[in-house]
């Protein structure tokens, strides 16, 4: 052998070496086992949902985050689950690597809100759906219902005076007219009542066993989803029959080139009625209950309100767009109440494959919680947490650490109309009437969300 060939072989057992080296590498790289991030799973079908949903749930999500840090695996609805408390991994799974992990829901809700309702769609028909959410709610065509919302907000206080209520179940009734307003406009009054009476039956099932039997609730409440669908195809027949130009969401949906379906649309004015009513009124519920708690803020309140009345001329009385943006204080008052509260504590997404994250391993097909509560509860982004201080918010907070309204492509298209909504319901409520709490209530109920005790009754009385 000469020295070029023993050169040559030379090189080729190296190569042949780093090529293993390499393979080995890249194989170790898949195959690596990476550990599961630290928890405890629970009973394997019930696991911890019994726990979430009893549990004060700031308890329940902070002594886990004390115990096992910002990831933790747990099980919760018959699924094994990764749960994420920290704004880095809210955004990598919200927002940056969002297409790794799906929105997910029980199969039962699926069918009960509809299979086409757009928080179930990923891609094209999700991105075309929003596109059309977000034309009918977004600041220049919700600005036009102002004076319509006003009215709404009127009424029903007016319906309150001088009456022991249910702040949330009234708040559910307002944030329900609003939501009708923003969906079908001004021409829906002939079924208004129907469509009601339908939706709260649909509603008694939707934490019912999914059991599709003659009698069952379940049952019930799939029907009064069909009788909800047979309304807005009359509906949509009469629209298309009169060819005028609507601005709300049923025009937003009719209009599109692309066209939807009548199913389509349905699910989606359905899904949205549900996304919009008990979150908003859970959110009015809980202000009216902190503003009780907190008298110098209710005081702070009152003023910044009662300057908006004084401003307006005789002839001009009517809240405008404008007015809602003179209203830094209370609009505090409203983000400190999310903070707060957290009333969507988190949100469920699917891990679409292995993902690794700060060393752990997401499997493909667990489901991922983002904590909404624990990210607005942790000292690190917000000190003393657990004060209600709205004046907090003088500071912008910093990026993915207050999510009411979650981020990225799913995130909230209506938060502009439930903002509107709340402030000129607060604006009559703080200028014309006092309240107080009927019973006790510093108790918590907890639920899918958490409500003060009892839905917080209180009377209230003209000032
Ligand atoms: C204060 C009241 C509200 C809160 C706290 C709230 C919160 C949220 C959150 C956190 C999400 C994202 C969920 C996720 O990423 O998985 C969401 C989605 C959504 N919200 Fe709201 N929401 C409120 C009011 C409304 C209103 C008034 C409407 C309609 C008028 C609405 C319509 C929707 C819709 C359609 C989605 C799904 C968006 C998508 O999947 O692309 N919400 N909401
Ligand atoms: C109610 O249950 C019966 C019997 O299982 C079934 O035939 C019917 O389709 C159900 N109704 C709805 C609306 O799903
Ligand atoms: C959503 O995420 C983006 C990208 O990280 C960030 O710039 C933005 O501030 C986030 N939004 C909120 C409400 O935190």
């Amino acid at each position: 052998m000469n020295c070029l060939t023993v050169f040559c072989v030379l090189v080729l057992v190296l190569s042949l070496l780093s090529l293993h080296r390499l393979l080995q590498s890249l194989s170790s790289v898949r195959s690596r086992k990476l550990p599961l991030p630290p928890g405890s799973m629970g009973w394997p079908y019930i696991g911890e949902t019994f726990q979430l949903y009893s549990q004060n749930p700031n308890f329940f999500f902070a002594s886990k985050v004390k115990k096992y840090g910002s990831i933790l695996k747990t099980h919760i609805l018959g699924c094994p689950c990764v749960m994420i408390s920290s704004p880095e991994a809210a955004k990598l799974v919200l927002v940056t690597r969002d297409s790794l992990f799906k929105p997910t829901f029980p199969a039962s809700k699926e069918r009960m809100l509809g299979k086409q309702a757009i928080f179930f769609h990923q891609g094209e028909y999700h991105s075309k759906l929003r596109k059309l959410v977000l034309r009918a709610f977004k600041p220049e065509s919700i600005k036009n219902i102002v004076s319509d919302i006003e009215s709404i907000a009127i009424g029903s206080l007016k319906s309150w005076e001088g009456q022991l209520i249910n702040t949330f179940q009234e708040m559910k009734t307002y944030a329900f007219n609003v939501a009708l307003l923003s969906i079908l406009g001004k021409d829906d009054v002939l079924y208004r009542e129907d469509l009601k009476r339908f939706y709260y039956i649909l509603e008694k099932g939707y934490n019912s066993m999914p059991i599709n039997l003659p009698g069952t609730l379940f049952n019930k409440s799939m029907k009064a989803r069909k009788e909800l669908a047979q309304i807005l195809a009359k509906i949509l027949l009469t629209r298309r029959q009169t060819e005028q130009n609507h601005h709300d969401l049923l025009g937003s949906f009719m209009g599109d080139k692309e066209g939807l379906t009548n199913e389509q649309i349905a699910d989606n004015i359905i899904g949205v009625i549900f996304a919009a009513r008990d979150t908003t009124a859970s959110v009015l519920t809980w202000i009216v209950k902190y503003l009780v708690e907190n008298p110098s803020v209710h005081q702070a309140v009152v003023e910044e309100q009662e300057a908006i009345v004084r401003e307006k001329s005789d002839e001009d009385k009517v809240l405008t767009w404008a007015d809602t943006k003179k209203m830094p204080i209370t609009s505090r008052v409203i983000q400190e109440t999310l903070r707060v509260a957290s009333i969507l504590s988190f949100t469920f997404r699917e891990a679409v494959e292995d993902v690794e994250f700060e060393g752990y391993l997401i499997p493909k097909g667990w489901k991922v919680l983002p904590v909404f509560r624990n990210i607005h509860h942790s000292p690190d982004n917000f000190p003393e947490p657990d004060k209600f201080d709205p004046s907090r918010f003088k500071v912008a907070p910093k990026p993915n650490t207050f999510l009411p309204f979650g981020n990225g492509t799913h995130s909230c298209p209506g938060n502009e109309l439930a903002k509107l909504e709340i402030l000129v319901l607060l604006h009559h409520l703080t200028t014309k009437y006092r309240w107080s709490v009927v019973g006790p209530h510093s108790g918590i109920q907890y639920g899918p969300f958490a409500l003060p005790q009892n839905g917080l009754p209180i009377h209230l009385s003209l000032k």
